[in-house]
């Protein structure tokens, strides 16, 4: 959702406030804005712009007042179109405090009722500005404590949120807080940083202070203060970011998702290391994995299809039942849960939202929470009994590519793990998936070597206005996940169903050709002649048909080798081109590949 930055130091914070949104803008990219305290007790310096940061930074020019501490923010808009004015920041009608939201308030039309009475002018549409009014307020009431106004405020409001604040009286000081949504603090020399993500101040800092969910933070240069809401002064729970500074930049790649795709092999050997031959103990702490009589995978979009992989996984390995649920699904059907159920969230940020109250509903349900995430110290895996992390590093792209991959690999390792534990795994199997899986990072670079006539192939297909996507068994999500790539970046018709469906329905969208994306079952698998039947129907109703597989289909149009592997762990391997036709075709259609339309890479609402 929206990214939020501030700074409190000794540099001129134009810049960090700036190198803080561009790494943010994956988040919200509809409009943009900075506030920047000039003099003290004077009007805060405000630029805001509708459109992608760039279109902020073309009218910045020399004008901009040399200022120690800012707040910026990049929004993905939820109330109020994104325009000019409903950009954040927003200000009080002093014009001295402003504040910066990501989140939404669910109170806000109570509130601006109530403050409208009182006299507040309001100028924009969004419900973040009933929230300045009604700080401003709380200050004025605090003798101009904006830390005590600031809790005051967070009691009032309903909804999810994370809050930053400035007052030109005390400009120096920033003032965060955050409830269902990600802040996290940069603990730097003679400086301070506050930001949705570590991205933000990585190049300036590796030390980082999460916080828990409800708490207010006071920055200064030299100070960090943390408390609850009543005040009450919170321990500091202080850690190192792994992430490289260089791991957030492109590197010489056009873009963001090019260059993730081409870090898969490594993502995914990250994400294995000493981890094939079994799970530290830690990991699944305190979860007798032999007494679960159910599984239930939740989460969303990329990670909902890793999901339904892991399904195929488990069952088979672990014998036990597993259902996959969208997680915004999951707790409005008020699913049957007990205390041998063990829900597996899974999340490459961690923080979405509709993850993470499906995880709190099974929770409170007396569930075991598992999670499976990319991202340390975020919400996710901190409400849950044991985490699996992935190590993709950060992705950057909207579009998840090699999160994807160490997602789908973990679920691997889980349910061998899941399997070793319940004894359900014969020892052949067990060595042999071990084996295959500590191969797929050299496969994955092979699949890389030979994509480029792919890319070729795929922008004949620019001006299509649909194409279909075909799988069986794990080639079923994997289909999925192609369709939706395609959609999220070329902005293009697409699905994906399962083979054997398509004569239940789906066949009539075949035209004269519509191009059709087969991922064919491994050779030697019981379903690689139903997957060429199912072939050999949509070809008779004049499809053309490009086949991913590990040998050639004789009736395909066009054939897309991808190495042998296990037919469990075939997704690791043909997603990868599929990936690189969704980003070729939103090359050749001009759009764009990082930052695709209406579209948020952290979704914090539900
Ligand atoms: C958003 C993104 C998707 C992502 C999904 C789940 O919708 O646009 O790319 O798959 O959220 O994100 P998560 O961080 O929970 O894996």
């Amino acid at each position: 959702m929206c990214g939020i930055v501030g700074y409190t130091g000794k540099s001129d914070a134009l810049s960090p406030v700036l190198e803080g949104l561009r790494r943010l803008e994956y988040r919200g990219y509809d409009s943009a804005g900075i506030a920047l305290p000039t003099q003290p007790g004077e009007k805060l310096w405000i630029e805001k712009r509708s459109g992608k940061l760039g279109n902020l930074e073309g009218v910045l020019g020399d004008a901009v007042p040399k200022s120690h501490s800012g707040i910026g923010h990049t929004r993905w808009a939820t109330h109020g179109g994104p325009t000019d004015k409903n950009a954040h920041p927003h200000v009080d009608n002093e014009g001295k405090l402003a504040l910066i939201h990501n989140g939404i308030i669910e109170n806000y039309v109570e509130l601006r009722n109530e403050l409208e009475k009182r006299g507040h002018v309001f100028t924009s549409e969004t419900d973040t500005e009933s929230v300045v009014h009604l700080l401003s307020d709380a200050r004025k009431s605090h003798n101009g404590d904006l830390a005590a106004a600031m809790r005051d405020v967070c009691k009032e409001l309903r909804g999810s949120f994370t809050l930053l604040a400035i007052h030109s009286d005390d400009p120096e000081r920033i003032v965060g807080a955050r409830r269902n949504s990600p802040l996290v603090v940069g603990v730097g020399d003679g400086e301070n940083f506050l930001a949705s993500d570590v991205a933000a101040f990585i190049s300036h800092t590796k030390r980082a202070l999460e916080l828990g969910q409800d708490e207010v933070v006071d920055i200064t240069p030299l100070s960090i203060t943390v408390t609850d809401l009543n005040g009450a002064v919170l321990p500091h729970n202080e850690y190192e970011i792994s992430w490289d500074a260089s791991a957030a930049e492109r590197g010489g790649f056009p873009h963001f998702m090019l260059k993730e795709i081409y870090e898969q092999p490594k993502a995914v050997a990250d994400t294995l290391i000493g981890r094939t031959h079994g799970l530290s103990e830690e990991i699944t702490a305190g979860i007798d994995l032999k007494a679960i009589t159910k599984v239930v995978i939740i989460a969303c979009g990329t990670a909902y299809h890793a999901g339904m992989v892991g399904k195929y996984a488990i069952e088979r390995w672990a014998d036990v039942s597993v259902d996959v649920e969208l997680a915004s699904e999951y707790r409005y059907r008020e699913p049957s849960i007990d205390k041998n159920t063990l829900v597996i969230p899974i999340s490459q940020s961690g923080e979405t939202m509709d993850t993470l109250m499906a995880l709190r509903y099974a929770k409170s349900h007396g569930a075991k929470i598992f999670s499976v995430c990319n991202t340390n110290g975020s919400t996710i895996p901190r409400e849950s009994d044991g985490v699996l992390y992935t190590f993709a590093g950060p992705e950057i792209a909207v579009a998840s590519t090699k999160a994807f991959l160490t997602q789908l690999v973990a679920m691997y390792l889980f349910a061998l793990h899941m399997g070793r534990v319940r004894g359900t795994l014969s020892p052949e199997l067990d060595a042999q998936l071990a084996q295959e899986i500590a191969e797929l990072p050299g496969k994955i670079e092979q699949v890389l070597e030979t994509v480029e006539p792919l890319r070729e192939l795929t922008r004949k297909f620019k001006d299509s206005t649909s194409m279909l996507f075909l799988g069986r068994h794990v080639g079923y999500p994997t289909a999925l996940e192609g369709a939706l790539k395609l959609k999220e970046l070329a902005y293009m018709h697409a699905e994906g169903f399962a083979g054997g469906e398509l004569k239940h329905g789906p066949i009539a969208l075949i035209d004269e050709g519509t191009p059709v994306i087969a991922i064919m079952p491994t050779e030697n698998s019981l379903l690689n002649e139903k997957m060429a039947s199912n072939v050999q129907e949509v070809k008779a109703r004049g499809a053309i048909v490009i086949a991913i597989g590990d040998a050639d289909l004789p009736s395909a149009t066009h054939n897309i080798r991808i190495p042998h592997t296990h037919e469990f762990l075939q997704p690791v391997l043909a997603v990868v081109p599929l990936q690189v036709i969704a980003y070729e075709m939103a090359v050749a259609r001009g759009n764009d590949v990082d930052q695709p339309r209406n579209l948020a890479k952290s979704v914090t609402v539900e």
